[in-house]
């Protein structure tokens, strides 16, 4: 795995605990570092254990020395980081570099199989600057082959979606690379066999393809919402309502602040980027875009609408800083830009989540105008309201009473993620606002 990140660690980790020998590669030597003292960078459900157990089993290794670890792997894994440029396209500088550098130093037969998602064309490009590169050497004797395939894991989530993922998608350009890559991933689809071989580019379009018709569904139901709310229509009751006709499905239909973290965004921009280069509009992604970005505005609007625009000495309890529950990873999250419009309204923030403190407090002011706290009651203490941005589990059921005597009777309760019952909250009291409810 070059790129011992989300998807580097984790696909890593998951085919270690699949009997796979594995290297993970990183240039971040403070990384490396970490993980070889028996430390876990980033937070997600389960990963500690099968790294300690696979680490303990010999089987997972990491360094950042690229050459040892490629002398010995058969399969090189693309998974660095591709985020967007100024322009919206996908910057690729980081995947170029890697390949480079494998052209470099490869001595023998790999697969390299590009993970990064990158636009359609990408996997090409590797391979004519891995040939480039040993022509260069003048060892256009060493055989390659290239390969797609897509990382469909969800954060918060990927041990279990890469263990058992719903499908496999596997992108070659010729029989030997699918035999090799199917048989390396068949143990993770035993039950039901849900792995296709396809053509490269096919299947780096595949993965554009899913996060923007997901993204589409989420801005879908918050365009909704906002016409449910004029109309006094809960979105919640058409949500259940809509998504158990088996053609729609429940999955991705909540209301809410709408959708942020590191693929999302990022891929949506860089497909529609593709789009522009093309000649081709997309023009259902780009509504999906500013769906997405309105609707954090709305709920800020709804935040100074209680207050009649005065924020000035106010003071927020945010709960949930992550761009969705179980991770730590801040990326475009709504509760950052929540945050810092409260700030530049003059108010301040008392801050609780369960993982993504650390990673917070370096993207929020050090000023004394965020203070983090070690418990979600703590956060209330001094506030003039709550806001719910993430719904972590354990904010699900809180202790109402508790809350009323930290905030006092008549708060607003602002829930960016329809978590409570507007009935309940409003008769315990409280000003209830969700999103897309009556
Ligand atoms: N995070 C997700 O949920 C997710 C899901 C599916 C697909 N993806 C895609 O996977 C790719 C990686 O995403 P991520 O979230 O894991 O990124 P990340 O930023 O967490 O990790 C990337 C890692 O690559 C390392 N790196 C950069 N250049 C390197 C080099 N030359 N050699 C070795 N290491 C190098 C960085 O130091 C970093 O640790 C992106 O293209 C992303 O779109 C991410």
């Amino acid at each position: 795995m070059i790129g011992t990140g989300y998807v580097g660690l984790v696909t890593g980790a998951c085919l270690a605990e699949n009997g796979n020998d594995v290297w993970c590669v990183d240039v971040d030597k403070k990384k490396i570092d970490l993980l070889n003292e028996g430390h876990v960078p980033i937070y997600e459900p389960g990963l500690e254990e099968i790294i300690a157990r696979n680490v303990k089993e010999n089987r997972l290794r990491f360094t950042d020395d690229l050459k040892e670890a490629l002398d010995s792997s058969l399969f090189v894994f693309i998974t660095v980081g591709t985020p967007p440029k100024d322009d919206g396209s996908a910057d690729l500088s980081y995947v170029f570099n890697v390949a480079e550098q494998i052209g470099e130093l490869m001595d023998g037969y790999k697969i390299v199989v590009a993970k990064s998602t990158i636009p359609v064309g990408t996997t090409r490009k590797i391979k004519e600057i891995i040939e480039k590169k040993l022509k260069a050497r003048n060892r256009e004797d060493i055989e390659f082959d290239v390969a797609f395939c897509p990382e469909f894991l969800k954060e918060g989530a990927a041990v279990e979606d890469c263990l058992r993922p719903d499908r496999i998608v596997i992108g070659t350009e010729n029989d030997r690379t699918a035999e090799f890559l199917k048989e390396l991933f068949a143990p993770f689809v035993m039950k039901d066999q849900r792995l296709f071989t396809m053509s490269i580019e096919a299947a780096e379009m595949t993965k554009y393809a899913s996060n923007a018709m997901l993204a589409t569904r989420i801005s879908f139901m918050n365009e909704l919402s906002r016409l449910c709310e004029k109309l006094g229509v809960d979105i919640d009751e058409v949500r259940v309502g809509m998504g158990t006709d088996s053609r729609i499905g429940t999955s991705f239909l909540y209301a809410g602040l709408g959708y942020g973290g590191s693929c999302f965004p990022k891929d949506l921009k860089a497909l529609i980027h593709t789009g522009n280069q093309n000649g081709v509009e997309l023009s259902i992604l780009k509504a999906v875009e500013e769906v997405n970005k309105t609707q954090r505005l709305a709920f800020i609007e709804k935040i100074k609408g209680h207050f009649k625009g005065q924020l000035e000495g106010k003071t927020f309890a945010l709960w949930g800083l992550s761009f969705k529950p179980r991770t730590d990873d801040m990326r475009e999250a709504p509760a950052l830009t929540i945050a810092k419009a409260l700030l530049e309204g003059g108010a301040k923030i008392r801050a609780y989540d369960p993982a993504a403190i650390n990673n917070a407090k370096v993207l929020l002011p050090d000023d004394g105008r965020v203070v983090f706290c070690d418990d979600f009651y703590e956060a209330l203490e001094g506030a003039d309201g709550l806001i719910l941005a993430t719904e972590w589990p354990q904010f699900r059921r809180p202790d109402w009473d508790r809350i009323k005597k930290l905030l006092g009777a008549g708060a607003p309760i602002f829930d960016g993620r329809n978590q409570y019952s507007p009935q309940k909250v409003r008769s315990l009291g409280f000003v209830y606002y969700g999103i897309g409810r009556p």
